[in-house]
């Protein structure tokens, strides 16, 4: 009785935090029980008799007393036994074997602190073995406004002798509560990016992972009760994990109901050896929950990442029109073709002009240069400098394509350095459109990387960098490390790697870093934190891209997707080159035509499109993106941009193939459109449309937009009227 008062004072003290949005993380009276708050949730934990912190509930604030008793460990770990989970523990967080060859561990509680972390408060938990020298602190991070809470834990041997060696390490764990539940996550492949898949959660293990350092895909994920469909109310709980390289998430439905979601580093053939002293941190795994639907986390995941994570030097910075040569010109790039290309570009309003592959010594296919990062003087005589002086004269910005972690055997460096590639003794090099991997572990690839790239952007004008990743990870060995460090390779590899961009940035702070692993293949948080935007995917066909585009933009900023207009024909489907541009303009928009084939219907086309484009980029990218229809709905698309403010939006409106009348019911569709996220009683302008709507017609009423036909398109700028 006593307790249940207590909890529900605890509620109470709950709401009141809420309220006030002063104080997110609430201890209880004896030191033993948190509740951290964000706008939606309580995430509670308290420590039980046996001295385990333990996760005692996520989701709704006001439902938390009926979980008093905890739904599993904080930190579940390998060994011992958890009374939440009586018949099947847990799955573990932490796997280590001790130098005595011991492999359970039993954690006791030892202290707390509430901290701030990057200006959020952050509830810090340390727990240690009860006999050996091994300590975790566990950290969770609030971010309320976001709705999410962000988990890592720091691991530390702090014995005298002896090396514990970790066979598993995640991020973080949390449990649902008992109910039946559907996942959904975007998986795909090269020129397939980001493809929706939705599964029942039945008992047993799912897993989404990767584990050859690409994915295509995403570590971002929804859980949600089956049958809560609704795309802006219901309860969600979702998250992302903050790393690159190989990393999985784990989805444990157990007898009893609840379900765990478990991610992190992924330890496939991974291990660290810590010796005494040493710690490893985690990345950070982001958790969340809403009860808005898909829509409220898309809000969360991409406001957080709009506002909070991208490089804070072009985080609120409009990103420049494109033009990249790769579909115009291939590897046979030289200094005329490209200013005769540059020339239109600027014509037609393109600011950044962009040449790709091709460029660098002996490149002449895919089979020779990588690794040489010096111009190539048989296209480029009188090297990169006096041309980008001719771009820049016309107005234009310069950037390069640049694939660093890469070599191909028939370079400069590979002969001077067979070694420095990832390989094994006595096993066959594995090559992937004909290049191996750089082992970016060792400190003298670092070095030469480091040295190539910042002569590049110290001698040319450069201001923008493709960085390309073009081969997954196979031969993963590195045989001149000591013995208990080779398998920790793939952690040191991205360490380095973020550190190369991080030291980079720093040096060229106004260059603009554009993340591309053949298309979308290395699309996370992690790399979103240290590159502004992505090539989502060499597939430019715009029917593709507009499911692509669907999908992108439930997880990420429309600030990071860049999207061209090119001549590329996928599916040798004719779409008309305003669809292209419709499309493209959803995010940041760029072209890759050979625009010196263009007559000059073409030109004004293209000049009309991008002069609209810098009209409504500023809330394409800043603003807050609601997909009104999912293609994957039916044959049509459309998705609204608002200003923070609610004062302007743009809707872009897309028709794909269109049946024959009365075919099928898609042909029977309500033609009204109903907006969302504007001021009910504002009156708004919709251009193209004579007419004035109030907020709260255009959110409740609807109206019709005058798109027809098949392979037909319009982009409406919708504004208040002051
Ligand atoms: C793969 C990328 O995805 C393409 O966009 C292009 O940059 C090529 N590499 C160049 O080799």
């Amino acid at each position: 009785m006593k307790s249940k008062f207590l909890l529900i004072l605890t509620g109470l003290a709950v709401t009141l935090l809420v309220t006030a949005q002063t104080n997110v993380i609430h201890s209880g009276n004896d030191g033993r029980s948190w509740s951290l708050v964000t706008r939606s949730a309580v995430y509670h934990l308290n420590i039980n008799p046996q001295e385990n912190v333990q996760m005692v509930y996520f989701g709704n604030k006001n439902q938390m007393e009926r979980f008093v008793n905890g739904l599993g460990e904080e930190i579940p770990v390998r060994g011992g036994y958890t009374p939440a989970n009586r018949y099947e523990p847990a799955a573990p967080m932490i796997e280590v074997i001790f130098p005595d060859g011991v492999r359970d561990i039993e954690l006791e509680y030892k202290t707390s602190e509430i901290t701030t972390i990057d200006g959020y408060p952050a509830l810090k938990i340390i727990q240690r073995d009860k006999y050996y020298p091994m300590e975790i602190s566990s950290f969770i991070r609030v971010l309320p406004e976001y709705d999410m809470i962000e988990k890592w834990v720091e691991v530390t041997n702090t014995g005298k002798k002896g090396s514990i060696r970790i066979e598993n390490l995640l991020s973080g764990s949390v449990f649902l509560p008992k109910d039946v539940y559907e996942l959904t996550y975007y998986s795909g492949v090269a020129l397939q990016e980001f493809i929706p898949q939705t599964a029942k959660l039945t008992h047993g293990t799912k897993t989404i992972q990767t584990k050859y350092m690409k994915s295509y895909g995403s570590s971002s994920f929804m859980v949600r009760p089956e049958g809560e469909n609704d795309p802006y109310s219901g309860k969600v709980w979702f998250g992302s994990l903050r790393y690159t390289g190989n990393w999985r998430v784990d989805f444990e439905k157990y007898w009893n109901g609840n379900v765990q979601i478990l991610g992190g580093m992924n330890f496939w053939d991974q291990e660290v050896n810590l010796k005494p002293g040493q710690s490893i941190t985690t990345p950070r795994m982001m958790y969340g929950y809403t009860e808005r639907g898909v829509e409220g986390v898309t809000m969360s995941l991409t406001s957080y990442t709009k506002e909070k994570l991208l490089p804070a030097v072009h985080r609120n910075r409009v990103r420049p029109v494109l033009y990249n040569s790769w579909y115009a010109t291939d590897f046979s790039v030289n200094e005329e073709q490209q200013l005769a290309l540059a020339k239109i570009a600027k014509e037609i309003g393109v600011e950044m002009f962009v040449i790709d592959d091709g460029w660098f010594k002996g490149r002449v296919n895919s089979q020779a240069g990588l690794g040489d990062w010096t111009v190539d003087r048989n296209k480029f005589p009188n090297g990169l400098k006096p041309m980008i002086d001719k771009i820049n004269a016309m107005g234009l910005d310069f950037g390069l394509w640049i694939e660093p972690e890469m070599v191909n055997p028939n370079s400069d460096l590979y002969r001077a350095h067979p070694d420095w590639v990832f390989h094994f003794p006595n096993r066959q090099r594995h090559t992937q459109r004909n290049q191996l991997i750089l082992n970016l572990a060792r400190e003298d690839v670092y070095q030469y990387l480091y040295t190539s790239i910042s002569a590049l952007l110290k001698e040319n004008n450069i201001k923008f960098i493709k960085w390309d990743m073009n081969k997954s990870m196979t031969d993963p060995g590195w045989p001149s490390a000591p013995a208990d460090e080779q398998r920790a390779v793939r952690i040191r590899y991205i360490e380095n790697l973020y550190r190369l961009v991080e030291t980079l940035r720093k040096e060229f702070p106004d260059v603009w870093f554009e993340d591309c692993a053949s298309g979308g293949g290395r699309v996370d948080l992690g790399m979103l934190s240290r590159f502004d935007f992505v090539w989502v995917s060499d597939n430019v066909d715009p029917v593709e891209r507009i499911f692509m585009h669907d999908s992108y933009l439930t997880i990420f900023p429309a600030n990071t997707m860049v999207s061209w207009v090119t001549q590329a024909n996928n599916h040798r489907r004719n779409t008309s080159l305003e669809y292209k541009f419709d499309v493209s303009m959803a995010g940041v928009l760029g072209v890759g035509y050979d625009i010196t084939k263009w007559d000059n219907e073409q030109k004004k086309i293209a000049t009309d499109k991008i002069a609209q484009y810098k009209a409504i980029r500023e809330t394409v990218h800043q603003g807050d993106v609601y997909r009104i229809v999912s293609p994957y709905e039916g044959n049509r698309s459309i998705l609204q941009y608002t200003d923070k403010n609610k004062k302007r939006a743009v809707v872009f409106v897309y028709h794909m193939a269109v049946y024959p009348i009365n075919t099928i019911d898609e042909t029977q569709r309500n033609p009204l459109v109903k907006l969302r996220g504007l001021l009910p009683e504002t009156n708004y302008r919709i251009e193209g449309i004579n007419n004035t709507f109030s907020g709260k017609y255009l959110m409740e009423a609807g109206v019709e937009f005058p798109v027809r036909g098949a392979y037909q398109s319009r982009v409406f700028a919708v504004n208040a009227v002051e």
